[in-house]
């Protein structure tokens, strides 16, 4: 293996799959840096998420994901929590696992249900007006992203279940997968 590729973790999955809460206290952990392309596309914008898909268009918001995983691409020694959509072209996802080693934390229709019903700050999972949809709205959605993705994020290095599992046992997991990666 590349050794560079140590220097980078990524953390990809559906929406509420974790990698925000996750990232910090793996990169803790590792004694890594940490950077979540989410926060870093609403700094370097100074817009919300939401706005830039209501004002611009999902077209522009991707095109400004990609320019921060540029630069994110970069750095050393950095846990980088990637968006859900963010490894959904071959491209981006060419760019992850040249430089990185990827992580998918993988979580079931049901808890991603559970975790998302009521959120109001993902544009994919809103109403046009950006209202809440119904439960069984919800569902379909979540299943019709998750069947487009999987084949993106099944790509991981390592594949890890957040299914009602406790944050410490899920980062001791990652730890231990990750081993024979860092030297
Ligand atoms: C998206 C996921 C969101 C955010 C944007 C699009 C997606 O990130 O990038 O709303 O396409 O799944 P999280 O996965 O951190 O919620």
């Amino acid at each position: 293996m590349d050794d560079t590729r140590q220097n980078r973790i990524y953390l990809t999955g559906f929406m509420g799959s974790g990698k925000s809460t996750i990232g910090p206290i793996l990169a803790n952990t590792l004694g890594y840096g940490f950077i979540d392309i989410d926060k870093e596309i609403e700094r370097s914008t100074g817009k919300k998420i939401i706005d830039i898909f209501s004002e611009l268009g999902e077209g522009h918001f991707r095109e400004v994901e990609r320019s921060v995983l540029l630069e994110a691409c970069r750095l050393n020694k950095h846990v980088i929590s990637l968006g859900g959509g963010t490894i959904s072209n071959q491209s981006n996802l060419d760019i992850i696992k040249s430089s990185g080693i990827l992580i998918y934390l993988k979580t079931n229709t049901e808890q991603i249900h559970k975790r998302l019903r009521r959120k109001t700050n993902r544009p994919l999972i809103l109403a046009k007006s950006n209202g809440v949809i119904s439960d069984q709205e919800l569902t379909k959605r979540i299943n019709e992203l998750l069947i487009q993705r999987e084949p993106y994020y099944t790509q991981a290095d390592i594949i890890i279940s957040t299914d009602d599992r406790k944050l410490g046992i899920t980062v001791d997991q990652i730890m231990k997968s990750l081993t024979p990666f860092i030297k």
